[in-house]
């Protein structure tokens, strides 16, 4: 019965009802409400009714940095200050076909730096960067603290699950935010990005937070006020901070989907690839080294003469993954092609992650299994010429019946105009934020 007796300085509701009045919370109202909430005190309705508040109410830069504060202490610490080399990380907001970590990790090692770099799993149309690398046969994103030490000493990258320890508090109210319409709030997402990653004690952090359909920011204003809260929070935090805006109106290469994508970052490290792909993945190094105190370095020479493929084999086999083993493959395709000649002015973000996710890339709830091979290749990005009959899509898939929902939502997702016709995009990368 402890959870019964909490020696409560503060009442949530009282809490709560401040928020909903649109006061300024004070740093021990949010010390204790997030330390209760953590140990079980406050409930979860109570913490729904808060983070609603908060959506319609916002908070300001005081709230949110006291907000991410109370959530770091809710766990572990880790702590990089012995390794020999700077560290440096990138989060990634999330988009249809963002690979770039599975390149760029190996990549800014290759360049001197330490990339520890604590990801994710994949809910919904976006895919995460451990469903991606569970691709390669024997890889495990299961690491101790003294073995991710020891990889970031020898190899120099590190993409692993970030264990249970840290931020506790984040984990509890992300999972309660996706089922109480209260995950698009600003102080919240940042709150939440800022707290894992400074726990997780990267000394420098390049930030891509991505703008359009398929992000969670569907607009540059909001993106720009995302990236300023994060960048904010970092710098409070004695963490050298930077924010690039990134286009995700249209999926980043030419692949979404987890093997698919795994295919098309070793195309980039070995000196091929699409070319926005091989762009956004300089440009966000040659942020990092900045960012790490190594910007007289040019991460194309390590792309270029194979030393950061060499890292990424290295950082595959450290983890008992085999980066030579043939990738898994969807038992099932189904083309999508050109009604007619033209010009691709459109091919949208979030259809084409829904597509991605339908046919099986993707997982609707936690506990589900993604298919390793599902997914979607691009044969042509906006901007391209067609012919009438050129292939536009194939679809990836190991269960055929997918494959009707799937071309249901890509529906609408292109857009072929005539002969002369330019795509109206924003440009690959939008503003820089420090
Ligand atoms: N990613 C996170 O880690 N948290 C959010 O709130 C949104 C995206």
């Amino acid at each position: 019965m402890a959870e019964a007796f909490d020696c409560a300085v503060f009442d949530a509701v009282d809490v709560i009802v401040a928020k909903r009045g649109k006061q300024e919370l004070s740093a021990a109202q949010i010390d204790w409400v997030i330390d209760a909430y953590t140990r079980g005190v406050v409930a979860d309705e109570q913490m729904s009714s808060l983070a609603m508040a908060i959506l319609l109410n916002g908070m300001n830069r005081r709230e949110i940095s006291a907000w991410t504060t109370a959530m770091i202490a809710s766990g572990e610490r880790m702590d990089f200050s012995s390794l020999s080399r700077p560290t440096s990380d990138k989060h990634s907001t999330g988009g249809v076909g963002d690979k770039i970590t599975l390149p760029l990790a190996p990549l800014a090692a290759a360049c001197g730096v330490a990339v520890p770099q604590l990801s994710g799993r994949g809910l919904g149309h976006t895919g995460g960067t451990l469903d991606k690398l569970e691709s390669i046969p024997g890889w495990s994103p299961v690491l101790s603290s003294d073995q991710m030490m020891h990889q970031l000493e020898e190899v120099g990258a590190v993409i692993c699950a970030a264990g249970e320890g840290l931020a506790p508090a984040d984990r509890k109210l992300y999972a309660l935010r996706d089922v109480t319409g209260t995950v698009e709030a600003i102080p919240l997402i940042a709150s939440s990005i800022m707290s894992k990653k400074i726990a997780e004690g990267t000394r420098a952090l390049v930030l891509d937070v991505k703008v359009g359909s398929g992000a969670f920011m569907k607009d540059v204003d909001s993106a720009r006020e995302l990236a300023r809260t994060m960048v904010d929070l970092g710098k409070d935090a004695g963490v050298k901070t930077v924010a690039l805006l990134t286009n995700m109106q249209t999926p980043l290469g030419l692949t979404a989907g987890n093997a698919l994508e795994v295919r098309e970052s070793v195309e980039v490290l070995a000196g091929g690839g699409p070319p926005d792909v091989v762009e956004l993945t300089l440009v966000l190094a040659r942020e990092m080294l900045v960012a790490a105190g190594r910007g007289d370095i040019d991460p194309a020479d390590a792309l270029k003469d194979g030393r950061a493929m060499d890292v990424w084999r290295a950082m595959i086999t450290a983890q008992g993954g085999d980066p030579r083993a043939p990738l898994p493959v969807a038992r099932e395709t189904h083309q999508i092609l050109a009604p007619g000649p033209g010009v691709l002015t459109q091919l949208d973000a979030l259809k084409v992650g829904i597509a991605a996710w339908r046919l099986g890339a993707g997982r609707a709830r936690k506990e589900h299994k993604v298919q390793a091979g599902a997914g979607i290749e691009m044969h042509a990005k906006p901007g391209a010429v067609l012919r009438a009959g050129d292939p536009l899509m194939t679809l990836h898939t190991d269960t055929p019946e997918r494959f009707g929902r799937a071309i249901e939502s890509l529906a609408g997702s292109y857009f072929i105009a005539p002969e002369g016709s330019r795509p109206d995009l924003l440009p690959l990368v939008i503003e820089r934020i420090n």
